[in-house]
């Protein structure tokens, strides 16, 4: 198979890419370069989307995987440009307009892309959705359509889950959110990647949430810790009302609990992963992605300053709070 991988050199798209290489495919990546390398074995064409596609344009391909992350001008642009046999857009559970209750299916309006605008997880949606839009009326239902949930692995730059396997991989005591009914859900990026493979392979169509299952976050902890902390870690509960006086931000971002969602967004991790999984996704132990993760946190630096996660003074604060 010829296939096109409109990104390929960050994270998901480069874990596409490696493991289309490794079923011997013939991978051709689109990307700039400014996010880091191919991976062995892919073939790399420079291209700045905001361009267009250069070279590419009129080329045709087995399989073309779109990665463009909120930008529906590249979307069209591609669409327009090339000819596929499948075609693969990852989209996001974002699009969805209701995170408060579990199972809604309504998606944010769409919303056309605005430099000027400012980037809010909302637009983000809804240009997320104006994507899927012009996927769908260009390709009809012969589109492969993945809301992808929260992407977990090595290669993670949001730094959101590696917070987790880093904190507990240094034990004492740590503070962990007191949420005992809420959810909490991942996927791991090589597992996502060797199910787009399969469904270009396969010719898989259709919409999907692409998630592995929801389990409670307390759990999930627990699996992680279990895999890279030392005897005698504690995960001490912090009161919502404490991490809230504190001003400690749900999610992301600095000075964050990542995973930890607000009652608002309790069913953005409670998503069906049934429809995925009955197609072939085939989700990883999360401890095993939390020893990778953890490794690719080392590499990194454990104590650089990150993008999301609790600093260790707003941590020790709030230990002392809760005694
Ligand atoms: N992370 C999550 O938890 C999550 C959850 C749901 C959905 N998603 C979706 O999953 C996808 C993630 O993609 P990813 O992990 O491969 O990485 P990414 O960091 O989102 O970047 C996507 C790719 O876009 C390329 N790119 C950026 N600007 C470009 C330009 N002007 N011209 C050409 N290429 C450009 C980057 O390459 P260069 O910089 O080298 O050009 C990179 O390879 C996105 O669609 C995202 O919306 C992510």
């Amino acid at each position: 198979m010829r296939m096109l991988v409109l990104g390929g050199t960050a994270f998901l798209g480069r874990a596409v890419a490696a493991e289309a290489v490794r079923r011997g495919h013939e991978v051709i990546c689109a990307a700039r370069g400014e996010s880091g390398p191919v991976p062995a074995g892919a073939a790399h064409v420079v291209v700045d989307r905001n361009q267009g596609l250069g070279q590419l344009a009129g080329e045709s391909f087995d399989a073309v995987v779109d990665l463009a992350t909120m930008s529906v001008t590249w979307v069209r642009d591609a669409l327009r440009d090339l000819r596929a046999g499948h075609w693969t857009f990852i989209s996001s559970c974002s699009v969805y307009a209701d995170h408060a209750t579990p199972g809604s299916s309504a998606t944010l309006p769409p919303l056309e892309d605005d430099p000027d605008a400012p980037t809010t997880s909302e637009r983000y949606g809804s240009v997320k959705v104006a994507s899927e839009n012009a996927v769908r009326d260009v390709r009809g239902d012969d589109a492969f359509i993945v809301r992808a949930g929260l992407i977990t692995g090595p290669g993670d730059k949001s730094d959101r889950f590696g917070y987790w396997p880093n904190r507990l991989s240094r034990g004492g005591r740590v503070a962990v959110p007191d949420v005992p009914g809420q959810p909490a859900q991942h996927v791991d990026a090589r597992d996502l990647a060797d199910w787009v493979v399969d469904c270009a392979e396969n010719r898989t169509n259709g919409t999907f949430d692409a998630i592995g299952p929801a389990d409670p976050l307390s759990l999930v902890l627990g699996e992680i810790a279990g895999a890279v902390a030392p005897q005698g870690t504690e995960l001490v509960r912090i009161p919502v009302e404490v991490l809230q006086e504190h001003e400690i931000a749900p999610w992301s971002g600095p000075r964050s609990l990542p995973l930890w969602l607000p009652a608002s967004h309790r069913a953005l991790m409670l998503r069906d992963a049934g429809r995925a999984l009955a197609a072939g996704l085939r989700t990883r132990p999360t401890a095993e992605t939390a020893v990778d993760s953890l490794e690719y946190e080392r590499g990194l630096g454990l104590d650089r300053q990150r993008r999301a996660g609790l600093p260790a003074e707003d941590e020790d604060a709030l230990l002392t709070a809760v005694g």
